[in-house]
């Protein structure tokens, strides 16, 4: 019986396990899905923004696969210097790891680490409840906000930003965020990109969405559209980039309506600095690019200043090196060749990769569906082998429990969505989340949480 490991139980981590009981055509195969939290979906849960209900119910599929009875899930298994890739190749005929990119790039500007300057990646973590995520109190005290980098991330967290507590109330988020932005005083919020509006990250779904938000209106300078090339001839760009034209230029033509809220959208202002008074963020300095012809800028010289209390960094996330893994430190990810991990530029026979441990950190949720099924098909193709390098008798798991793991299995994971309704109700609210390692293990485990 073939037993494989899966580390990570996010998008690339489902997708894996699914592959494998799918495209094997074995019936015996049996997949245990680890990961570090005591909770299933990865950025499904942790990263998909709370009033995305639509994408949010995605859990409901990938929950289909993690119940299938030759998949088994053991949360709250960190793989690490404490439970090393070398221990799960002893017990495992093949690990996949699918432990996508936790971290965030850094800009490398002077006062970056200043008071009130944040990655995005904090402040999603934040309002989407991750037990390791501080509590900073993000937009205490704050009128004005400026997110750095123009893709989905810096989407989500302007849209955040600039919602209300009515539409924010009905989503999962926990109570502790949804007060502290239901008392916000942010009134603008610029979300500011280095090049132009063709060269944007953000789709136009997600862009269209900024424009229908109650209480909040979009302002664009139609002069930096002009400054685009893709402005100047909108018909010889592709078409998702001519769709964000469209709706940018719409905008751009609009008279001001006086909402409470404002989203400013700016292009070609590379950051320069993060000002600090006071102790902490009180703008930020940007220079003014311009078209390089080829996709890039070029810097003019020419700075503005954007007051703000708040920054929110929101220029990528990066992967983060497994101690036991090969890691390449420029790209972000782990080595491979069609999923196979490589160790010094060789094979590392039962190591694999999927998701954006292996392709960087870029790609929604289906992209992961076929990376997984090619780190699968590579696995397939070598799993003969890996199961006659040597015999496996026991249950990983008592391997597992012997080197000291106390794995949250699928039960727990229930009980911890039950406890999440229960504290729904008690606040009068759908389910809500727990947003502490105490609270979730004593919900998966019973109230010691041992
Ligand atoms: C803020 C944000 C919002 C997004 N919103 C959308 C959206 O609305 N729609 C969309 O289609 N895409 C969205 N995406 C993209 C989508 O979330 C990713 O494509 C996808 O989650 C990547 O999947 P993954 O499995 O590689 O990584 P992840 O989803 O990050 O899963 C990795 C898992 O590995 C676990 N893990 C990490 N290290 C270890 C370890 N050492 N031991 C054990 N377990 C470990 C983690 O706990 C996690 O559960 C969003 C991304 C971000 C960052
Ligand atoms: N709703 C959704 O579908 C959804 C929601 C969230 C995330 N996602 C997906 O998740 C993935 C990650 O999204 P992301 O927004 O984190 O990354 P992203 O799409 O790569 O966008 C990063 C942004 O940061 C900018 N940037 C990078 N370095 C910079 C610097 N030094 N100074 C200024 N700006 C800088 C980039 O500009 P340049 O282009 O100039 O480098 C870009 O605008 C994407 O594939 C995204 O589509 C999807």
């Amino acid at each position: 019986m073939p037993h494989i490991a899966v580390v990570g139980s996010g998008p690339s981590g489902v997708y894996t396990a699914q592959s494998l009981i799918q495209q094997g055509s074995l019936p015996d195969i049996r997949v245990d899905v680890l990961d570090r939290l005591p909770c299933p979906y990865g950025l499904v849960r942790y990263g998909v923004a709370p009033d995305h209900e639509k994408i949010k119910s995605l859990q409901g599929t990938l929950r289909t696969v993690l119940q299938d009875e030759r998949i088994r899930f053991l949360g709250g298994v960190e793989i690490g210097p404490s439970l090393p890739p070398a221990k799960l190749l002893e017990l495992y005929d093949a690990v996949v790891y699918c432990v996508g990119a936790a971290a965030d790039r850094r800009l490398g500007v002077p006062g970056e680490d200043l008071p009130g300057s944040w990655s995005a990646t904090d402040f999603v973590a934040w309002y989407s409840a991750h037990p390791d995520a501080r509590d900073d109190g993000f937009v205490r005290d704050v009128r004005s906000a400026v997110a750095i980098g123009v893709g989905n991330v810096a989407v989500d967290v302007t849209r955040m930003l600039a919602r209300g507590a009515a539409e924010l109330a009905p989503t999962d988020m926990p109570q502790a965020a949804l007060g502290t932005l239901a008392a916000s005083a942010v009134r603008d919020v610029y979300m500011v990109g280095r090049r132009g509006p063709s060269q944007a990250r953000f789709t136009t779904k997600e862009l269209r969405e900024l424009g229908a938000l109650p209480g909040a209106e979009v302002v664009v300078d139609e002069a930096e559209l002009i400054l685009d090339p893709g402005f100047r001839d909108p018909a010889a760009l592709p078409t998702a980039v001519r769709r964000n034209v469209e709706v940018l230029r719409g905008w751009a033509g609009r008279p001001r309506q006086g909402a409470a809220r404002r989203i400013h959208l700016r292009f070609f202002l590379r950051p320069v600095e993060i000002v600090e008074g006071r102790g902490r963020v009180a703008a930020v300095r940007f220079e003014r690019t311009r078209p390089d012809g080829h996709g890039g800028v070029l810097g003019t010289g020419v700075c503005e200043e954007i007051a703000a209390e708040l920054v929110l960094r929101s220029v990528g996330y990066r992967g983060v090196p497994l101690a036991g893994l090969p890691f390449d430190a420029g790209l972000g990810t782990v080595p491979h060749a069609a999923g196979r991990v490589l160790r010094g530029g060789l094979v590392s026979p039962g190591e694999y990769v999927a998701g954006w441990i292996k392709r960087g950190p870029t790609g929604v949720i289906g992209t992961n569906r076929p990376c997984a099924k090619e780190t699968v098909s590579s696995l397939l193709d070598d799993l003969a082998e890996l199961t006659g390098a040597q015999e496996r008798a026991r249950d990983p798991l008592a391997g597992l429990l012997a080197a000291g793991v106390r794995p949250v299995e699928w039960d727990g994971w229930r009980s911890i969505e039950r406890a999440e309704a229960a504290l729904g109700l008690s606040l009068g609210r759908g389910s809500v989340k727990i947003s502490d390692w105490a609270g979730l293990l004593s919900a998966a485990r019973g109230p010691s949480g041992a």
